[in-house]
Parts: structure tokens; C-alpha cells; sequence
């Protein structure tokens, strides 16, 4: 890794002042992201990674109005925005909303898709098996994650990391050739990854106190596709510190912003588990050679 990615990463620490926790990979802090997103240098974060509160009475949020709820998001993805590099992106994971007279469940892209300088090049389906079952209506089993870049012209797409490797006549060859790639097909733009459940026997195994958790699936395809090895991930919604804890995973810096301290305890206690267990790792492997 060259010290210019380290040298942005403590430059970013500590123009955020004192962290909640950090070591040496990470850093994530107590307070609110529309304010800590101001201190965050301009233009030297690689990539955001988020799941922002979706406005519908989950245990950490509180239901607002709908134009207040869009003009919330539209300041701070505006932050963001200015926090990015000339070549960054914001992976932006929404799901549903009502608004009251007009629709059950409006997805919430349709609320905010456009109203950032950001420009968008897909959107991705995240498609899940469990979830609530519906009687009136059909069962939920999707979210969104919009792909945002700052420059429609140059941004980070690594294909490889997250080919699929489930390739249905992966030998089948043309004029002598592999058709398929060894690696595996684009995984396109349906993403099926399971959700972190709860309960008896039914837990996944990633599972942390958090209503509303990312499966480490997911962000780590958001985070091996859209970033390179070394650079900043941003979180300003880390909850129970899922993005933090791919980046250690994935071997990126990663800056994470949570208003609410019992959940910051959880992502210290993640991340401190994984650091220990990346030890022992690399431990066992000197002992090997
Ligand atoms: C959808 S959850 C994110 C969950 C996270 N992706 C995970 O894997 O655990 C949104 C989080 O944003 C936090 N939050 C809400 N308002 C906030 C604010 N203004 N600043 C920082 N965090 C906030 C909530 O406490 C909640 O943990």
C-alpha cells in the first residue's frame, strides 16, 4: 500500500478530531454525520458505503414528514459529495417508504435519485428470501443501492473481484476459446445475497445488535467493485459497523460516523474481534512457512 493512501487516511483522522475508536485501519466516531461530514477534507474520500435511516419508525429514528425526510438526504449527500475525490462514488443502499395519500411503499430512489450533483450509473436490486409476509400486498424481498460517481468519465469498476463464478457451461469454448471468463460472468445488476437474520436458530452467523445490519456480502462486493485495495471508504450511517468491518476485511481505510453510542460499542467490539482474528491468521500462516 503507498503511503499516500495512509498519509490521506490520518489526514482525514485528524482533521475529525478524537475518535471513538480506531486502530489501524479504521476510525469511527460519536456524533452526527450531517455535522462530521463538514470536517472531513474536501475531496479525499475514495468511496461511501451507506444505509441511511429510511423514515419508517425503525428503533433508531424517528418518523418525519416526507419533505423533510428528502431534504435531510439531499444535505447530506450533498456533504458527501464535497467530501468525495474527482473520481469517487457513493453507494447509496435505500429501501421503502410511504407517503402518506400517495403510496404504501415508494421506493425511496424515486424520492431522491436526481436531486445530487452525483451522476448515476445503475442502480443494483438487492434480492432476499426472507423478510415479512404480506397479506395485503405482495412480501417485500428487495432493496436498492444506487451507484453514484462524481465523473461519468473516470471511476473505479473492478470486474473481477465480483464475477460470478456460477457459470452455467463454464468449458464451452469459441474458435478454440473459453467463452466464458475462468473467473466467472459479470454478476449484473441483481444481486441475490441473504439477509443477517435473527432469531433461534435462524441467526446468521455475522449477526450484531442492530435492527437494520448490511450483510458483509454485500458491502464487501459494494466495496471490491467500486474502490481499490488502500483506499478511504466513507460511512456516515455505520450503525453496527458492517462497512467498517469489510474494510478490514478487504484491506481499505474506512471512516465511520454513528449517532448512537450503544451501536459504536458493537462495531468497536467487531472490529477489535477481527483485528484479533486477522492476528492469529497471520500468525498460523508464519508458522507454516
Ligand atoms: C440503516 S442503519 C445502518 C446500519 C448499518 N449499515 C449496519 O450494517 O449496521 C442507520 C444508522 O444511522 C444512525 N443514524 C441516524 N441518524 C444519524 C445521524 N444524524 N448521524 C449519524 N448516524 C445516524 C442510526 O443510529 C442507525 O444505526
Amino acid at each position: 500500500m503507498t503511503s499516500g493512501k495512509t498519509d490521506t487516511f490520518e489526514r482525514i483522522v485528524s482533521a475529525l478530531g478524537q475518535p471513538f475508536y480506531r486502530d489501524e485501519k479504521s476510525a469511527i466516531y460519536h456524533g452526527d454525520s450531517s455535522e462530521l461530514l463538514l470536517q472531513i477534507p474536501e475531496e479525499s474520500i475514495d468511496l461511501t458505503i451507506t444505509s441511511p435511516p429510511y423514515n419508517i419508525g425503525k428503533e433508531y429514528e424517528e418518523v418525519k414528514d416526507v419533505d423533510f425526510y428528502v431534504n435531510w438526504c439531499e444535505g447530506w449527500i450533498r456533504k458527501i459529495h464535497r467530501a468525495t475525490k474527482a473520481n469517487g462514488a457513493l453507494a447509496l443502499n435505500v429501501g421503502y417508504l410511504e407517503v402518506p395519500g400517495k403510496g404504501f411503499a415508494v421506493p425511496i430512489p424515486y424520492l431522491l435519485w436526481d436531486k445530487t450533483d452525483f451522476y448515476l450509473i445503475q442502480e443494483i436490486v438487492w434480492n432476499y428470501g426472507a423478510g415479512v409476509a404480506s397479506k395485503k400486498r405482495l412480501s417485500p424481498r428487495n432493496e436498492k443501492v444506487l451507484w453514484y460517481v462524481k465523473d461519468s468519465e473516470s471511476y473505479t469498476f473492478n470486474l473481477d473481484p465480483i464475477r460470478d463464478p456460477d457459470v452455467k457451461y463454464p468449458n464451452q469454448k469459441k474458435n478454440g476459446k473459453l467463452r466464458c471468463n475462468p473467473l466467472g460472468k459479470n454478476p449484473s445488476d441483481v444481486w441475490q445475497i441473504a439477509k443477517v437474520t435473527s432469531g433461534k436458530n435462524r441467526s446468521s452467523k455475522e449477526r450484531a445488535p442492530h435492527p437494520a445490519q448490511f450483510p458483509l456480502e454485500l458491502v464487501g462486493r459494494l466495496m471490491k467493485g467500486m474502490s481499490n485495495e488502500g483506499d478511504v471508504v466513507l460511512d456516515p450511517f455505520l450503525g453496527s459497523g458492517s462497512t467498517a468491518e469489510s474494510g478490514a476485511e478487504n484491506n481499505r481505510f474506512v471512516i465511520g460516523f454513528e449517532l448512537d453510542k450503544k451501536y459504536l460499542e458493537h462495531a468497536k467490539a467487531r472490529l477489535k474481534g477481527r483485528t484479533e482474528s486477522i492476528k492469529m491468521l497471520s500468525a498460523q500462516q508464519t508458522l507454516q512457512i
